[in-house]
């Protein structure tokens, strides 16, 4: 029995395509994303999911919504489809106790900064980007962790250096973080949780 894997998305999904990819050319192997959920309506990586067949749902939180409360659902949501692991790729809210305790030590994240650099509240997308350029850091990489109650605080799985060149902009400096290593280490370290959670 393969790990029933949901992948939780905000945006543009480059890295959930890098999870499709490995998952058709088997670097993914003991685990099958079954489920993509996104908190925006729009978000391409939807589109992406049902190109490669896979079943989409779409949960946005809404304004009165707790962050407890926006939890319980996700968690309802995600035990209902029978998923036993979660890789947030790219997923833009930062979740509530109730749903890390719900998966704990199951729920992958990547991070496009080498933590404990650039990292926590307020650090994501192309701002970490920014601010890694601001302070004219010449490494930085991306990071792969389980995901605890402290934002970009659990524990590290993975991380890989990428070097800064002199006329990086965030959008250059993002493209070649993902592609020297976000798109390698995600796609690893699922397959290495993935299995561990099926010996579970
Ligand atoms: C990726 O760079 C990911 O590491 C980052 O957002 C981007 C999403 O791109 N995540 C964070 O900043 C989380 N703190 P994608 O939608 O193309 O995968």
């Amino acid at each position: 029995m393969k790990t029933n894997i949901a992948v939780l998305v905000s945006g543009g999904g480059t890295n959930l395509q890098a999870l499709i990819d490995a998952q058709h050319s088997g670097v993914i192997h003991s685990g099958c994303i079954t489920l993509v959920v996104s908190n925006k309506e729009g978000a391409y990586a939807l589109e992406r999911a049902r190109n490669a067949g896979i079943e989409t749902a779409v949960l946005p939180r809404s304004k009165q919504e707790s962050p407890a409360e926006y939890a319980r659902k996700l968690v309802e949501l995600l035990k209902s489809k029978h998923i036993d692991m979660v890789v947030l790729a790219g997923f833009m809210l930062i979740l509530h106790e109730t749903f890390i305790k719900a998966y704990e030590g199951r729920i992958l994240n990547v991070h496009p900064s080498l933590i404990p650099a650039f990292c926590g509240q307020g650090f994501y997308g192309l701002r970490v980007h920014q601010a890694a350029l601001e302070r004219g850091v010449k490494v930085t990489g991306a990071t792969v962790h389980i995901v605890n109650e402290i934002a970009d605080g659990g524990p590290i799985m993975a991380q890989k250096a990428v070097e800064v060149l002199p006329d990086d902009t965030p959008e250059t400096l993002q493209r070649r973080v993902m592609e020297q290593a976000e798109w390698i280490l995600l796609p690893q370290e699922t397959e290495k949780l993935a299995s561990r959670v099926g010996r579970e």
